[in-house]
């Protein structure tokens, strides 16, 4: 594993020559599998599980596999290519992609001509390419998160020949400009704007499995940002593990802020979300920025953590309740509409009653509107996996349970204040309530259902809420129009 933090801007990008080479194998493999399967286009099953970023990352892998002449299917039977795009972050996630996997045994003894593909943030790991090379014989290729850009060549290497291919090598992380990429939406897009975190929170294996911080240039994060909008896309969500600290690796002093001003400043009708921010670096002129700027949702993903100091330093993250409660009453008093969203992890190593307590207060005096809540899970490699670890797990599960009930308590009543009020809402689908309703997201990103018909999808309507149910807004057409409502 590696952990030096530097990383000098102009070695990150995969140079031209080598991409031109995998374009070539994109060629070599659609030759192949044409060869292979005369009776049409081979179908390939991609699943990401995990973050935004992952998703993001599975959209490349599609777009490269697409180039290479296949189609997709929702479901590995009937798949002759399987790639699970694996996320690292909790043992959960690895289980269930272990559990997935150990299903495609049958479906490959059935059909031998099925490659079965593991990639992403969990086969970064030496221990867990490790077991796959020894438990799950049937998988035949197997590559980190810096190899993405070469699918090409490793499934051309895997069809062509008889030998397993592993491609998992550690290294600080590269830019692949201009791959290919098969968005899974027509109106809503993701769009990286940097890859990697220097951060190494003692809980987080991600510094680990992605590699160094590293941003893209705003000239390649507007041009991608200009098409989207050329295309007809609403809505563009930037994402980064840590979209705040955009820019430092780059030598002309664009930060973050100034990265929103020039892709709000692109004209059309459109929306712009971001994730994730790290309270250490959200700055008073970033929140200043968000305000200022139209086409910026006023909603901030601000995950905390936890809300006592001495587990906060623990985790090393470099701000204090204080801090973090200060920041908020910025962005209230700036933005009052503003919705807030957090992640709050228990149980970390060495918390104790009075240290959940204080997150409990802490949650209670921001007031989100949604929390995303995990227990802790011990990740190896990371320093808070050496930590000793007390509290029972039951113990972990009382405090949980108590967290969640705080919290949608508050949910509940910051839903009800919302009623009455107008949002412009992006639709995304019918309704699974009942038929003749629809579905979409206001600002905050909360899930708003309202009687309507399939033809609004993708667009843009007025809401007027009228009342709510744990997790969503409940409301009806309105004619007045208000994005963000102050
Ligand atoms: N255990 C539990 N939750 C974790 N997260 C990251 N690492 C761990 C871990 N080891 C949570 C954090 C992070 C979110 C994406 O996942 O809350 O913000
Ligand atoms: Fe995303 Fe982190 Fe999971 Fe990787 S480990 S997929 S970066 S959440």
């Amino acid at each position: 594993m590696n952990t030096h933090t530097t990383n000098d801007s102009s070695s990150v990008f995969v140079p031209d020559g080598e991409l031109a080479r995998q374009r070539q194998y994109e060629q070599k493999v659609r030759e192949l599998i044409g060869g292979r399967y005369p009776e049409g286009p081979p179908l390939a099953y991609v699943h990401s599980y995990g973050c935004q970023q992952n998703v993001s990352d599975g959209e490349k892998l599609k777009g490269q596999l697409a180039q290479m002449g296949y189609g997709f299917c929702d479901s590995p039977e009937g798949a002759r290519l399987v790639l699970y795009n694996t996320c690292a972050v909790r043992e959960n996630a690895e289980d269930r992609v272990f559990g997935n996997v150990g299903a495609l045994k049958k479906l490959k003894r059935q059909h031998p001509d099925l490659v079965i593909g593991l990639c992403g943030c969990m086969t970064q790991q030496e221990q867990i390419a490790q077991k796959i090379k020894d438990s799950y014989p049937y998988v035949d290729l197997v590559f980190g998160t810096h190899a993405l850009h070469r699918l090409p060549e490793l499934l051309y290497q895997t069809l062509s020949g008889d030998k397993r291919v592993f491609s998992v090598d550690n290294m600080d992380g590269t830019i692949a400009e201009g791959l290919p990429v098969q968005r899974e939406g027509s109106f809503k897009a993701n769009l990286p704007v940097m890859y990697g975190c220097n951060n190494f929170c003692t809980y987080c294996i991600v510094p680990y499995v992605r590699g160094r911080e590293r941003s893209r240039t705003p000239e390649a994060v507007l041009a991608e940002a200009e098409d989207l909008v050329a295309k007809g896309y609403k809505e563009i969500t930037l994402l980064g593990q840590n979209v705040n600290s955009y820019g430092k690796t780059l030598p002309d002093g664009v930060d973050f802020a100034e990265l929103l001003k020039r892709i709000n400043d692109i004209p059309g009708d459109f929306v712009i979300r971001f994730m994730t921010s790290h309270p250490k670096d959200c700055t008073r002129r970033l929140i200043d920025t968000i305000a200022g700027c139209e086409k910026v949702c006023h909603h901030i993903h601000l995950p905390v953590q936890s809300g006592s100091n001495r587990i906060l330093k623990a985790m090393n993250r470099h701000y204090t309740r204080e801090d973090y409660l200060e920041l908020v009453s910025y962005a209230r008093e700036k933005m009052p509409d503003v919705v807030l969203t957090s992640d709050i992890i228990v149980g970390f190593p060495g918390e104790q009653e009075e240290d959940f307590l204080q997150t409990l207060e802490l949650i209670k005096a921001v007031r989100y509107h949604g929390l995303f809540t995990f227990l802790y899970s011990r990740r190896t490699g990371t320093k808070a996996a050496e930590m000793d670890d007390p509290v029972s797990d039951e113990e972990k599960g009382r405090w949980f349970r108590q967290m969640l009930a705080v919290q949608q308590d508050i949910g509940i009543e910051l839903f009800r204040q919302m009623e009455g009020k107008t949002f412009r809402v992006l639709v995304e689908g019918e309704s699974r309530s009942a038929p003749g309703r629809v579905t979409g997201r206001n600002y905050g990103n909360i899930l708003v259902d309202f009687p309507g018909t399939g033809d609004l999808i993708g667009q843009f309507v007025s809401v007027k809420i009228t009342g709510s149910k744990p997790g969503v807004l409940l409301g009806e057409r309105a004619d007045e129009t208000c994005y963000n409502p102050e």
